[in-house]
This record gives C-alpha cells, structure tokens and sequence, in this order.
C-alpha cells in the first residue's frame, strides 16, 4: 500500500488520484488544505509532520492495515529570502517540515517494514542542491539534508529488502515548483531546460513505479529534471 504524506495539493495530490485509479491501497496526510480532497477524506488523515506525537499516534492508530508499504514523502514548503535577510523562524520551519518533519514519518514506519521485511521509501529532494537559485538557502540545505538521509538509510535496511530513494526533482508545471514564478520568468525558465519544457506529474509517477519494482536501485538520487544541470 502507499502512503503519500503531502497529499493535498500539488505532486502529492497527483499520486494520490493515479494509484486510486490504478486500484492500489492508497492514504494521504493534508496539513491545512482539505480543498479539492473532500471526495477523498475517508482515505486522508490531518497530520502535521513537524508533531512528532501525532505522527507516532497516527501510525500507531492504522499499523495493524499497513502492508507492503511503499512510503512518498512529499510534504514540504519552500522560503524565499536571501540568506543575510532571513528570518530566522521561517529558515527554521523549512527545516523543521523538509528534514526533520520527513524524519518523524521515516522514524515511524521503518519499524513496520523492517518487522514486514519490505519497504519502499522515497524522499521528495530538489535540483536546487546541485543548481540553485538566489533565495533558497534554507529549502536547499533541507533537501540536500534529505539526500544523506536517504543514502544513511539506504545502508541501514537493505538486508530487510527495504529501500530508500530520493527524487531530485526539477520544475514540474504542478505544485509550488512555479507558484511564485511570474509568467514571463516562466517561459525564460523553460527556455534553460532542454527539454525546452516542465515536467509532467505522470513522469514522476514512472520513476515512483520503477523504484517500486526495482529493489537493487538503492540509496540512489534520480534526477527528474529535462536535462537542465
Ligand atoms: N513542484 C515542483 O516543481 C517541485 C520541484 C522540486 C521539488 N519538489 C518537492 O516535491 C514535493 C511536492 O511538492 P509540491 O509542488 O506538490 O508542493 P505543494 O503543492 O506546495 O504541496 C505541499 C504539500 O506538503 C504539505 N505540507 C506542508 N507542510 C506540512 C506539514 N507541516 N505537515 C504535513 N504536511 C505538510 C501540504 O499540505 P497542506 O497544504 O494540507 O498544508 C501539501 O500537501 C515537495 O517536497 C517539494 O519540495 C517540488
């Protein structure tokens, strides 16, 4: 079964409709935004991944139906600000969701995969660890964070055939990706990719369904960029 933490909008979303429709078991976690999964609630559980108890109290409440879990951490938030501007409280927070909120999901399930000896994991990380931006300090040291976590990880379970990947994704035309990107900027940004476009949600959705099925692919970092590096 999947687990999408950050189901609620954007990428999470996305997945969350496409392994329904495909029949496979599939819960979410929203933080604040019931928008648009009214539909779905019987299958979303309200989580903020930075509470650590709630999480706990969480897995400990659906453990007994989880089976064959595959485990996407999606959620995140992002904070523009250059670095000598910060605000110190908001740089904390992408840390405390992107990090160590991932962490406490992670922290909770691996104890059932590893007593079901199987497991999927993949962490949501960003191009902006190889290639950034001005103003991504704080959301590019979580998701760097987020690639030695899943490569430490990696190590720790791979005789419980459980494994752990991160995605590196680049811009994709769903979620926060260009939220805060005007038009124009937009269509300069696609003009650098060379793929000369944005990348489509189902192509995330392929390279989910090939870590699945691919148990000897672990620790890696898979790029999902359109060959912009
Ligand atoms: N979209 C892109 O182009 C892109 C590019 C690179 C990496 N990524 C990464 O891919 C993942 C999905 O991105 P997205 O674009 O789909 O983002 P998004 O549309 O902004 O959605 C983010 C999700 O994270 C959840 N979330 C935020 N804070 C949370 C908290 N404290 N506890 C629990 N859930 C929380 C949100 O829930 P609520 O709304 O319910 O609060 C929402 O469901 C993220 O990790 C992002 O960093 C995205």
């Amino acid at each position: 079964m999947i687990i999408i933490t950050g189901a609620s909008k954007g990428v999470g979303r996305f997945l969350f409709s496409k392994f329904k429709q495909e029949n496979v078991e599939v819960i979410g976690t929203y933080n604040s935004t019931q928008e648009g999964i009214e539909n779905d609630l019987a299958n979303y559980y309200r989580i903020d991944i930075t509470d650590y108890k709630a999480v706990e109290a969480w897995i400990l409440s659906v453990k007994t139906s989880l089976k064959e879990i595959v485990l996407l951490n999606c959620a995140g938030i992002s904070y523009n600000s250059y670095a000598h501007k910060a605000d110190i409280d908001k740089w904390n927070k992408v840390i405390e969701v992107n990090l160590n909120g991932t962490f406490n999901v992670i922290r909770n399930i691996l104890p059932i995969m590893r007593e079901q000896s199987y497991g999927r994991i993949i962490n949501f990380s960003s191009i902006v660890t190889s290639l950034p931006t001005p103003g991504v300090s704080a959301y590019a040291a979580s998701k760097a964070g987020l690639i030695g976590l899943t490569k430490s990880l990696a190590v720790e379970n791979a005789s419980k055939r459980i494994t752990v990947n991160a995605i590196n994704l680049g811009y994709a035309n769903i979620g926060m990706g260009l939220n805060d990107v005007p038009a124009e900027n937009q269509e300069m940004l696609k003009s650098k990719i060379p793929a000369g476009r944005f990348c489509d949600p189902e192509e995330v959705y392929n390279t989910i369904r090939f870590l699945i099925d691919t148990e000897y692919v672990n620790g890696s970092v898979i790029d999902i960029n359109g060959g912009l590096i």
